[in-house]
């Protein structure tokens, strides 16, 4: 029957975190999947989580389904969090926010969303974004094209042009020529796989050209203080919830809650009125019932719970804190080391980008040389998730970098 399937490629960045699960070597360091790690070198169970799990599990409870939206009060928890209580978009209603399997139950939802009711529009992903975004814009029957985003440098160019930066005019030059209700995949912070975001100002200039072309901007939110902090990352959804425009957002807790395997998030869209909410929520329901028919209680629990509680709530936020603040000094270590090692070299990316990842420019075969000979794992693309770095392995990252630095 199944003999004629394709074998599975597998997922290049969770095929490669078990090939480092299964490298012996004792000194092995894991800066490739997206996931924080503390100065033990262990993801955390945050205190605030810890804390809402003992008080679930004090009050006992039922195990039910939860509605196919999810948790009316992670839902609300959510929207406050998004746009600030009180927003104008929330209080005239017209914000549709369903708790998702994670957020890629939230834009694989919404994916399927627009194919059943924008039929023909395009989905246009910055150059490059995350592996997934693609694979599920396509899985849901979409074209996926790409818009200028990263700027690569030129190496072949004499003198060599360093890049690094954000190819700004080139994105806003390529979305205006775009057709109506072409989506238009942002990273809201962080940008993955590199840690290059839009300044505030470059958002406020995207808004206009968004609004003119009637594009539907579909946000991704999924590390939500882990740049500038949780209000200040929160700053693109705002900006486009002022501007009046429809809009999508899926955001998730995996990494601002360190709950990656709950599967917390949401997919909230932003609509004219209350009355189009209420239906765009009624097809959002009718695609996730065929789905996965209702989302999980106990991630529910932990976000509604952490993020309305008077004293889990400022406890989340110094946790939060706490992360952000402890990347970006292995962020300053490594540029130290390295600036040390090979002066003549330019490692002010590491300060500039934002979040977890930094893209380091390091070729595939550099980046092959790093996990073979010094077992330092990071992504082929060149990305380094620097929230695995700590005190313990940022030397000997910073010593195998240098070494094949300069070498193919
Ligand atoms: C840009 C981006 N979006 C979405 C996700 C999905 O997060 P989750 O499904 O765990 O909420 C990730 C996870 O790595 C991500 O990097």
């Amino acid at each position: 029957m199944f003999q004629h399937l394709d074998p599975y490629a597998g997922d290049p960045i969770l095929s490669l975190n078990e090939a480092f699960q299964k490298d012996p070597r004792a000194d092995k360091v894991n800066l490739s999947i997206g996931i924080y790690f503390d100065e033990q070198g262990r993801i955390p169970v945050l205190d605030s989580v810890r804390q809402a799990e003992a008080q679930m599990l004090a009050e006992g409870g039922t195990k039910s389904y939860l509605p196919i939206e999810g948790s009316a009060a992670m839902r609300g928890a959510v929207q406050g969090l998004l746009f600030g209580p009180g927003h104008e978009a929330l209080a005239s209603g017209r914000v549709a926010t369903l708790q998702t399997v994670g957020s890629s139950g939230g834009l694989k939802v919404g994916a399927d969303f627009i194919q059943r009711w924008l039929p023909g529009s395009a989905v246009w992903v910055s150059d490059p974004t995350w592996d997934n975004h693609r694979a599920m814009f396509e899985g849901a029957g979409l074209q996926v094209h790409t818009y200028p985003y990263y700027d690569a440098g030129d190496a072949s160019a004499s003198p060599p042009r360093q890049g690094g930066g954000l190819r700004f005019d080139a994105m806003l030059a390529t979305l205006r020529t775009l057709p109506a209700r072409s989506v238009v995949l942002l990273h809201a912070c962080c940008h993955n796989p590199t840690g290059v975001d839009l300044s505030p100002a470059q958002w406020q200039a995207l808004v206009p050209v968004l609004r003119e072309r009637d594009l539907l901007p579909y946000l991704d939110l999924a590390y939500q203080g882990y740049g500038d902090g949780i209000e200040a990352d929160a700053h693109a959804v705002r900006l486009l919830a002022d501007s009046g425009m429809t809009f999508f957002v899926a955001n998730s807790f995996s990494k601002s809650m360190s709950v990656y395997g709950e599967r917390a998030g949401a997919l909230s869209v932003v609509c004219a009125d209350a009355a189009e909410a209420t239906l765009v929520l009624g097809q959002m329901k009718a695609t996730v019932r065929r789905n996965y028919s209702s989302p999980g209680l106990h991630a529910a629990g932990i976000v509604s719970r952490v993020l309305t509680d008077a004293t889990l709530r400022p406890q989340w936020e110094a946790e939060v804190a706490a992360m952000r603040e402890r990347i970006a000094k292995m962020r300053r270590q490594l540029h130290d080391l390295l600036a040390a090692r090979r002066p003549g070299d330019d490692f002010s990316y590491f300060l500039s980008q934002r979040g977890m990842f930094s893209y380091t420019g390091l070729s595939p075969a550099q980046v092959d040389r790093l996990r073979d000979e010094f077992g330092v794992y990071l992504v082929r693309s060149g990305r380094m998730c620097v929230a695995g770095l700590n005190s313990g392995n940022v030397e000997r990252t910073a010593a195998a970098m240098s070494a094949v630095l300069g070498t193919a």
